[in-house]
């Protein structure tokens, strides 16, 4: 049974029959104003004239709207959020990971990309995590100090302000003290998460000190959960700026935590870390504007080539849902991940090819090849030849302000809890992200992603990530601002978002909690929520597919605008996001 409550199951059954009947006054010609929600439309999205947050977790979007109200504008809203997260959603709320940023400056109507991805320590080479039979040792490299990739968080979160942001750093760091220091109450998703990574975490006192009771019981909902080390580290950060975290006491800690656990992260690997801002990777959609993150997220260039694919099918009359249109998506989502393996890396180290596989030529290329009446196994898929033109726990929030500014962020732990180590003395947890290297040619990481030279590990290198925080845009303005946790779902679960809203007329609500489905290749099977109805589920498996009912999908938090403000909807796949506004 799929851990959502009932109410999501049902209300996803609800639209399944539903979506149907919307559809037949949606279909037929294009038309390029996105679908508001009306009276009659059983599911709305939350609505704000000025300004509107839209995170996984409900303390933090407050934190944020509070930002807004005090002045503050989209930036500085995301900073606060991304340290309030790392405080009431410690799952993938960080300081100790990284991610990802698209931002929006509506006074110059310029796009930029943030890249505050963790780096590969310099000891890291590419066969660093192979034992001496040559196999991947998967304590080492998902379960260990070894699995932590240098910390980009603070790196980006400072980045974004000092180029963008308005209000003072160290009013955007308070509101995660006032969190941290006093506790938070534990709410049913958190207690249930931590007794979850109860086993994980149990092996180091650092995370148990943090995370479970003296008598090491696990917290109950509504207990408070006091974070005294994370605040002083947040007070550090709040008053010495990202030299405190890359330079001063925190960087201290974090290295004696490394040495005294044969960890790689050095002092150097600390001190040269940088957040970059990188040019968006852009597309089209069907008269729209699609601007996503670049490598070393393999986000953006798959939802772009995606989407280059579905454009060459008529998905607002083949209907939401619909057996033809899932087997569209599934055969397009197998080239689009069997190109993954191949082709991504860190732009840095590697020539990615994002032009040739971002091409609407290419798209039309592979498009001709895919049979409309059979699934093709993905054993007969290889990567393509895109033309070499020179040239289970992450989270995401949208944030909008007031005078048209947007963020997406995209940032993560990489699993649950990261490592699931805090380094000792700070209230800090490690990442694990060295698991999106590729540790060993065609061994699947624990997304089931296989990958080869172009994402091998290295020095100073940074893993290739599936998060997609994306921006569309009408006449250079945003109109939707989306992204999701997931892993190796979250391209897929962007992509069906833009085509609910697009093809399909969905209001955000609707868009957001439609049933979704997933393919990545490998493994050949076509994954889908609860919610397809069994005759569509049958259609498809006659096509050829093998079909699994999985647990859900992806977490999407989203905005889109309309003309009198911003609607936000918080995916109700995981319980406690909101939007909230003013
Ligand atoms: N750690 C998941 C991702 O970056 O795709």
């Amino acid at each position: 049974m799929p851990p959502w409550p009932s109410s999501v199951r049902s209300l996803a059954r609800l639209l399944a029959g539903g979506i149907a009947l919307l559809l037949l006054s949606g279909s037929g010609a294009a038309r390029t104003e996105l679908a508001l929600p009306d009276a009659r439309d059983r599911i709305h999205p939350v609505y704000a004239r000025q300004g509107l947050v839209v995170a996984q977790e409900v303390l933090a979007s407050q934190v944020g709207r509070v930002i807004l109200q005090q002045g503050g504008n989209a930036t500085d809203a995301a900073v606060a959020v991304g340290f309030a997260l790392a405080v009431t959603l410690p799952q993938a709320g960080n300081l100790g990971g990284g991610g990802f940023m698209l931002v929006h400056d509506a006074a110059t109507r310029q796009n930029e990309a943030l890249d505050f991805r963790e780096t590969a320590p310099a000891a890291a080479g590419r066969d660093f995590y192979l034992n001496e039979r040559g196999e991947v040792d998967e304590t080492r490299l998902r379960h260990s100090h070894q699995a932590a990739g240098v910390p980009g968080t603070v790196a980006g979160l400072a980045l974004v302000h000092q180029r963008h942001g308005r209000l003072p750093w160290r009013q955007l760091v308070e509101p995660a003290i006032r969190l941290a220091e006093p506790g938070i109450p534990v709410s049913p998703e958190l207690a249930r998460s931590l007794q979850e990574a109860r086993e994980r975490m149990a092996p180091w006192p650092a995370s148990r000190k943090v995370f479970f009771k003296a008598d090491g019981a696990a917290y109950l909902p509504g207990e408070t959960l006091v974070q005294p080390d994370l605040a002083e580290s947040l007070k550090l950060i709040a008053e010495q700026g990202l030299s405190a975290f890359y330079e001063g006491d925190i960087a201290r800690k974090l290295v004696a935590d490394m040495k005294a656990h044969q960890g790689a992260i050095t002092s150097d690997d600390l001190k040269h870390y940088r957040a970059v801002v990188r040019a968006p990777v852009r597309g089209t959609y069907r008269g729209y504007d699609i601007l996503s993150m670049p490598p070393p997220s393999s986000g953006g260039v798959h939802l772009i080539q995606l989407l280059n694919l579905l454009e060459t099918w008529p998905l607002g009359e083949l209907g939401a849902n619909s057996a033809a249109t899932i087997h569209r998506l599934a055969e397009a989502m197998k080239l689009a991940y069997a190109d993954r393996s191949e082709y991504l890396g860190d732009p840095d180290f590697v020539k990615v090819p994002v032009a040739g596989l971002t091409s609407k030529a290419y798209a039309k290329e592979r498009a001709a090849r895919i049979d409309l009446n059979r699934a093709r196994p993905a054993a007969d898929i290889k990567p393509g030849q895109p033309p070499r033109y020179e040239s289970e726990q992450t989270t995401h929030y949208s944030v909008a302000d007031r005078d048209g500014n947007v963020v997406a962020v995209t940032y993560t732990l990489n699993l649950a809890y990261g490592s699931g180590i805090v380094a000792a003395g700070t209230g800090i947890l490690l990442n694990n992200e060295m698991d999106d290297f590729a540790a060993k040619p065609g061994v699947p990481n624990a997304y089931g992603l296989t990958g080869g030279a172009a994402n091998a590990v290295g020095p100073g290198k940074r893993p290739l990530s599936s998060m997609t925080p994306t921006l569309v845009l009408k006449d250079d303005r945003p109109v939707l601002v989306t992204g999701s946790p997931g892993g190796s779902r979250i391209i897929t679960t962007v992509l069906q978002l833009v085509s609910n809203v697009i093809d399909h007329r969905m209001n955000l609500a609707e868009a957001t909690v439609a049933p979704r489905v997933h393919h990545q290749w490998l493994p050949d099977e076509l994954r889908v929520e609860e919610g397809l109805s069994p005759d569509t589920v049958r259609l498809l498996e006659g096509l050829g597919h093998r079909v699994v009912v999985r647990e859900a999908m992806g977490d999407a938090q989203s905005l889109l605008r309309a003309p009198e403000g911003w609607y936000g909807f918080s995916d109700t796949r995981r319980p406690g996001g909101s939007a909230a506004g003013h």
